[in-house]
């Protein structure tokens, strides 16, 4: 596991501008012609230590061409977009040439004398130059006592009759032969390399062996009295008869990295035809040490009884990318040594207690993207070695058969919740799983010793506490991103599922929903460094919100409009772009913070932008001057006597009236009676309409209270046989599980009206806010005064102009306001009766005037 701090540190930092490509200068040491239009090799200076020459059109290359160049060490020639002709001993004038690279160059005539006096040559790269089969036969190479790795791929070499001068490369390590035309290697051809220990030797893709019919008797062991680190025969075409026989007829030549991918042993899927590798298969291999077997991009099916069993050395298996959907009673039987098995990107369905016995020194095995669903549960207790257990994207539904091993990976599966079991882990990962309860949260999180846990992508939503969160746990990094915790914190619950951990250094809180932050929900994380609350919807951070120690901080993409720089000044780090900054004057206090701080600010200046009000929308803070501010504080005070002017006129005007108003409610009540007297019960008057609900009542989760007592007790059905309106609000009629985006758009559109009680938690609250913007868009959409908006509480016009939906609704349309005298209740619930019943459109003059008057009267 990297350090996922630095992580955070780093994940935003700006990328360095991209140099040029295409220049033909020198820069003291590099002589840079690619793409320069050159015909010929231009003059440099003697000091050059690298001349790059790609992309050119140098038709010739002889020993005039180079002057004296003591100091190169590498020459690029490749891709010539011209045919190349090289001469006798061309790069002599170079003598201390380390690397010389024609790749890609069509070489239309090589002097057999070419590569001479090149004693320090180490790395010659002629892959896709055209080449036959003469350039191993006719001694090339000669001479060339450093040569390490020899690039010969892609060429059009038939045979590997190699010329006996390799006798005398001494140096020679790695020799690339792959995508050429080589058929057959037979022992005499390769005599010069015998009693040789090659790092690298490929054969892939040749077609070797398959397209002849072989008489092994005579063509012998290849690699007799060789050693190979690593033999790559890849992509040629092998199925078990041509791999049972080249094991065979390599008997005792030592090779410890055998790659055999893209083969074409097995069955495959629903096929029989082709056999599957068996025990006789790798038997020849017994005597070769073969450490690394890698057999992944093939077809087999089944994995035979006893395949591996001569296979004693072997440490790493790679059987990925089959289509393994068996295996058999003692497939691994005698991998006495094996380490690390890959099984990943197979077809296995489901695994048995017996399936791994045999493998006593196991311990990581990767069994990723199969179909796994069920999983015996003592499949790998008897792995006493077992240290990582990757089962990343299968089908698995538990995982009562899990071991108490270091690493445990299971991201991807379909698990919905977590057995009470005994477990113990450094790491965990269940990320794109559907957990939804926290109480699987509370019980990872007591798991002994887990230092990384990793929940990204599942469900969590809600928790019934079953666990008490113990203290002191070992848990150094969590990952929550993209679940749901809002739902859980903002009915009161789970505020305590950080408790606990006293050792946690990082925490990422990505994709929430979060709208707030849970009063003292970090407090207990004291070793807290990094926090990401990125994408979330906060609108505010309050003072003791962050951790005390925090360092990095990222809470970019929120909706944050006024943030105070207090908050930000013990961090060191901290990211907070794509914000929704309210550009007033309140701002400059975080502006001017912002211009001087010394703590390191995240991500591009024009990303750190204002979001109202709109005339300034998209600007960068940092374009901004806090100058106007001081005039405006003028403005301010020359509005401040006028509104007291005003008030004082206002109290006047009122003593007059309070001794009729002190008795408005008891009339109001009178009329109310005398009316149903004479018209009789409206309720039964109602026609049915084509919306399920009279109205949705939008509000904030915090004010649940309130609107229970003042509204729907005295408007809704279902509260009281009296009241006549079907009413919809999220804690009852919401559907739990579904997305609160489509929740909302729910509610609205199968709502007659909508009923927003805006208050102060209404504004903190995004989802509000956002419900809010939705309603408008409704009432824009089929022209109805469909929104009606109540002002709740002695919130200032100031503040709800802040918000820029709320702002466009104030500026064109009437609101009420909650009344603060008690015995205007009756009254005003009438009137908002009235207009929930109104089947709109035509809005009358005498409405808005009353409306007015409601304005007025709070
Ligand atoms: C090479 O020639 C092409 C076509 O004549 C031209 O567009 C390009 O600028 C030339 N490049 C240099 C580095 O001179
Ligand atoms: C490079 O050439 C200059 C003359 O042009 C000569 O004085 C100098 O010794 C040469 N340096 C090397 C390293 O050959
Ligand atoms: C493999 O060897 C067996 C026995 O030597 C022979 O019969 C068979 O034809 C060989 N198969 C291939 C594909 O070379
Ligand atoms: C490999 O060679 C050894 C002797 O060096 C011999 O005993 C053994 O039978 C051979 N194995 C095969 C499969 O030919
Ligand atoms: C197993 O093979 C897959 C595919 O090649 C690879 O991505 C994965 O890293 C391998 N696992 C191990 C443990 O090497
Ligand atoms: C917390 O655990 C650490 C070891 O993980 C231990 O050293 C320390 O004493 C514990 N502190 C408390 C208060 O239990
Ligand atoms: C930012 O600081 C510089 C001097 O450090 C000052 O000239 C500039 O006016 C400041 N800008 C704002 C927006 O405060
Ligand atoms: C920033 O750092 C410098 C030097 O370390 C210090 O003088 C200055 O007061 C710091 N500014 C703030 C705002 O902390």
């Amino acid at each position: 596991m990297g350090d996922h701090l630095d992580l955070l540190l780093r994940m935003v930092l700006v990328a360095s501008p991209a140099l040029g490509i295409s220049s033909c200068f020198f820069d003291g040491w590099r002589a840079l012609y690619r793409s320069c239009n050159l015909t010929q090799v231009p003059q440099v200076p003697n000091t050059t230590k690298s001349l790059l020459l790609s992309f050119n059109y140098i038709r010739t290359v002889t020993t005039a061409s180079f002057p004296f160049l003591e100091q190169l060490q590498l020459l690029e020639l490749g891709t010539q977009f011209t045919p190349l002709t090289i001469d006798k001993e061309a790069f002599q004038n170079l003598p201390n040439l380390r690397i010389l690279d024609l790749g890609k160059s069509q070489i239309d005539f090589l002097h057999p004398d070419a590569f001479q006096e090149l004693p320090h040559l180490s790395e010659l790269r002629l892959f896709y130059c055209g080449l036959s089969s003469a350039v191993l036969k006719d001694g090339y190479f000669r001479n060339l006592g450093s040569l390490t790795r020899l690039d010969l791929s892609k060429n059009q070499i038939q045979s590997l009759y190699l010329h006996r001068s390799f006798r005398e490369l001494n140096s020679l390590k790695s020799i690339d032969l792959s995508l050429n035309q080589i058929t057959i290697v037979c022992e005499h051809d390769l005599k010069p390399l015998q009693g040789k220990t090659l790092s690298f030797l490929s054969l892939a893709d040749n077609n070797l062996y398959s397209r002849v019919s072989m008489d092994w008797g005579k063509c012998l062991n290849p690699f007799r009295n060789m050693v190979l680190e690593t033999l790559d025969v890849s992509g040629n075409g092998w199925a078990v008869d041509i791999t049972r026989n080249f094991s065979n007829a390599i008997n005792g030549s030592q090779i410890f990295s055998l790659v055999l991918t893209y083969h074409v042993m097995g069955s495959g899927f629903g096929f029989t035809n082709i056999k599957d590798p068996d025990q006789h298969t790798f038997v020849g291999l017994a005597g070769s040490s073969v450490i690394q077997l890698d057999l992944s991009h093939g077809f087999i099916f089944s994995l035979n009884f006893q395949l591996f069993e001569t296979l004693k050395e072997l440490k790493v298996l790679n059987l990925a990318y089959n289509k393994i959907n068996n295996i058999a009673h003692k497939a691994f039987y005698g991998l006495d040594n094996l380490q690390v098995l890959n099984i990943s990107h197979n077809l296995l369905g489901e695994l048995y207690n017996s399936n791994f016995y045999g493998l006593p020194k196991v311990t990581y095995i990767d069994l990723q993207k199969n179909h796994i669903g069920i999983i015996q549960d003592k499949t790998f207790r008897f792995l006493k070695k077992l240290n990582t257990l990757d089962l990343r994207d299968n089908a698995l539904k538990t995982i009562d058969f899990l071991p108490s091993i270091p690493n445990i990976f299971l991201s991807g599966n379909k698990l919905a919740t977590l057995p009470n079991i005994a477990l113990t882990a450094n790491f965990i990962t269940l990320s794109e799983n559907r957990l939804e309860n926290l109480d699987n949260l509370y019980f990872l999180l007591q798991v002994p010793h887990l230092q990384i846990l990793i929940l990204n992508q599942n469900r969590f939503s809600f928790c019934n506490q079953d666990h008490a969160p113990s203290e002191n746990l070992s848990l150094e990094e969590l990952f929550l991103e993209e679940n749901m915790l809002q739902l859980a914190w903002e009915v009161g619950f789970c505020w305590d599922v950080f408790k606990g951990l006293s050792h946690l250094r990082v925490l990422y809180l990505n994709k929430n929903y979060l709208n707030f932050l849970p009063p003292g929900v970090f407090r207990h994380l004291t070793a807290l460094r990094g926090l990401s609350l990125k994408d979330n919807r906060l609108t505010v951070l309050f003072p003791g919100d962050l951790p005390a120690n925090l360092e990095v901080l990222d809470i970019s993409r929120n909706q944050l409009l006024s943030p105070d720089p207090d908050l930000f000044a013990s961090l060191s780090a901290v990211d907070i772009t794509h914000n929704k900054f309210i550009c007033e004057c309140e701002l400059s206090t975080f502006i001017s913070w912002l211009n001087q701080t010394n703590v390191t600010i995240f991500g591009s200046l024009a990303d750190i932008y204002c979001m109202y009000p709109s005339s300034m929308a998209g600007a960068s803070l940092y374009s901004l001057s806090t100058e106007d501010c001081d005039e405006e504080e003028v403005l301010e005070s020359l509005k401040f006597s006028l509104f007291t002017f005003f008030t004082v006129t206002l109290t006047l005007f009122l003593v007059a009236i309070l001794i009729v108003t002190k008795f408005r409610g008891f009339c109001f009540i009178c009329y109310k009676k005398t009316q149903r007297l004479v018209f009789k019960d409206p309720i039964k008057g109602r026609e049915s309409d084509t919306y399920k609900y009279d109205a949705y009542l939008c509000f904030s989760s915090k004010d649940f209270e309130w609107v229970q007592n003042a509204l729907l007790k005295h408007l809704d059905a279902q509260y009281s046989d009296r009241n006549r309106f079907n009413l919809c609000f999220e804690e009852r009629d919401f559907l739990p599980g579904e997305n609160h985006i489509a929740n909302i758009q729910d509610a609205l559109w199968s709502s007659r009206k909508v009923v927003c009680l805006v208050s102060r938690h209404f504004l903190r609250d995004g989802w509000c806010l956002e419900a809010f913007s939705y309603a408008q868009s409704r009432c824009l959409a089929d022209l109805s005064g469909a929104l009606i908006m109540v002002v709740v509480g002695s919130l200032s016009q100031y503040q709800l102009m802040k918000h820029r939906s709320i702002r466009g609704f104030v500026q064109k349309q009437q609101y009420l306001r909650w009344p603060e005298d008690l015995q205007d209740v009756g009254w005003f619930l009438n009137k908002l009766s009235q207009l929930i019943l109104n089947k709109e459109k035509e809005r009358k003059k005498d409405n808005d005037i009353q409306l007015q008057s409601v304005t007025t009267i709070s």
